[in-house]
């Protein structure tokens, strides 16, 4: 079986890319289940209850988040019966909405686990000890485990990858935006990649608008931050094969649609 994730879509522009080569991914790939990050998804900050909903509409089954996940202020609105959307689960205890979702596919079950890293991000739980508290549930009920982990430190990432192989299928990297070239299937059967990238702006600076980021480095002054609208846009994503049984992956591939790399169905 194959899972199909595409990385942070951003804004409008990244809507737009999911909406026009999700088909066209799952024509070439179908894969069984399709994972998008949201994080970023309405105008780079959060996600909106129509956008959610618009992701399992164009097919995908999970929506995953990140340090992004409150930004939009309706999110506390409809987090709770949103229940393919999952956050970091090692956000705190109290927090509003769930950081694993089960998955039953033609009765396989497939879990998804979303995890955010603490290292250049807000202080929040320890990651790998919730990581070893999930992997244990998720075992109780299926092989097949997939993991986004959140983070800003390739450090961080890496020692995740190495810390679940042979535990989990797949461990794919999120956050920064900038697809590494680093997939690899560990010597235990995980699927790891540092990042995937982003899904959105292809000419901006992590899909923000590219005079206001170098403003910011030029006067250290704040400045707003928004997305670029106009302009050529790119898809960055990830497929993984997996072996039903026993959970291993068996094939990894990076996926990256822009002008310079074209997509060929
Ligand atoms: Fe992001
Ligand atoms: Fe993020």
């Amino acid at each position: 079986m194959k899972i199909l994730f595409i990385g942070d879509v951003v804004g409008s522009p990244g809507r737009d890319m999911v909406q026009e080569y999700l088909p066209k991914l799952k024509e070439k790939y179908r894969p069984t289940v399709t994972i998008i990050n949201g994080e970023n998804a309405a105008s780079g900050k959060g996600i909106t209850e129509k956008i959610y909903k618009q992701f399992l509409e164009w097919g995908a089954q999970v929506v995953t988040m990140g340090n992004h996940t409150w930004d939009k202020k309706e999110i506390f609105e409809f987090i709770d019966e949103a229940k393919y959307m999952i956050r970091p689960a090692n956000f705190p205890e109290n927090n509003p909405g769930k950081g694993i979702v089960y998955l039953n596919i033609n009765g396989t079950e497939i879990a998804v686990i979303n995890m955010q890293g603490r290292t250049f991000l807000p202080a929040i739980d320890d990651p790998f000890t919730k990581m070893d508290l999930l992997i244990e549930e998720a075992k109780q009920r299926t092989n097949i485990i997939f993991v986004d982990f959140h983070g800003e430190a390739t450090s961080e990432k890496q020692a995740m990858g190495w810390y679940v192989d042979g535990r989990v299928s797949a461990i794919v990297g999120t956050h920064t935006h900038t697809q590494t070239a680093d997939e690899r299937i560990l010597p235990k059967g995980t699927a790891y990649i540092s990042d995937v990238g982003m899904t959105g702006p292809y000419d901006g600076i992590l899909g923000v608008n590219r005079e206001a980021v170098i403003k910011r480095f030029l006067t250290s002054m704040p400045v707003r931050f928004e997305i670029t609208k106009e302009g050529r846009t790119q898809l960055n994503g990830l497929v993984v094969s997996i072996d039903k049984n026993s959970g291993k992956s068996t094939n990894v591939e990076r996926i990256i649609i822009n002008e310079d790399h074209p997509f060929f169905g």
